[in-house]
């Protein structure tokens, strides 16, 4: 396949990365209020909880359409994988969502530990999506005619 035909790949994976970045944000923000109305005690909304669970649902569907992307534009473009350092930052944004939606499956009273290892993924998530945004926006200029 010749380079132009894989433009719309790439855009379509530009898009995917926006939603996914809009996602994380909104899933801080319902996380966050998550985290202050039990740490106050205070009721909650009650679809508060199904709504971040939706979200983050979505969330892990888009990095998998990222994935799916990535390997097939690079098969197709090069026959083999491993041109830079944006496979493994994309990797790591992979095991980083699946392990955080594990993680919060597990959370429950008697598992308090689920509760901050729900927490410190996400953060590495957010440091790991930068770095997988950054250098793929990076690799994708050499696509741009
Ligand atoms: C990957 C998909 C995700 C799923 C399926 C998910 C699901 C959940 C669930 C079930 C809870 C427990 C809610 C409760 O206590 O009733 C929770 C809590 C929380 N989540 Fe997520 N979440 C995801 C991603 C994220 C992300 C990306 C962030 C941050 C950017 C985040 C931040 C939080 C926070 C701060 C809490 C509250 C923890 C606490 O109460 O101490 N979550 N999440
Ligand atoms: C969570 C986000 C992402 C994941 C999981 C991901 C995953 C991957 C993977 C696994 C590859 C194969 C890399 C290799 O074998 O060298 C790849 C390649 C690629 N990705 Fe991504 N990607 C993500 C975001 C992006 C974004 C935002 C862009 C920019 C539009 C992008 C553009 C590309 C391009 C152009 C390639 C071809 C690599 C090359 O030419 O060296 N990716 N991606």
């Amino acid at each position: 396949m010749n380079l132009p035909s894989f433009l719309w790949l790439w855009r379509i994976a530009a898009w995917s990365m926006g939603l996914t970045l809009t996602g994380y944000g909104l899933l801080a923000i319902t996380g966050g209020v998550l985290f202050y109305t039990r740490s106050k005690d205070q009721g909650r909304s009650a679809w508060l909880r199904p709504l971040h669970i939706g979200l983050g649902t979505a969330v892990v569907a888009l990095v998998l359409v990222l994935l799916a992307i990535g390997i097939i534009g690079t098969l197709g473009e090069y026959g083999r994988l491993g041109h830079s350092f944006h496979l493994l930052f994309g990797l790591t944004v992979v095991v980083l969502v699946l392990a955080s939606a594990w993680s919060a499956s597990r959370i429950a009273v008697e598992r308090p530990w689920a509760r901050s290892l729900h927490v410190t993924l996400n953060g590495a998530l957010g440091i790991a999506l930068a770095a997988a945004g950054l250098s793929g926006w990076q690799v994708v200029q050499k696509y741009l005619p």
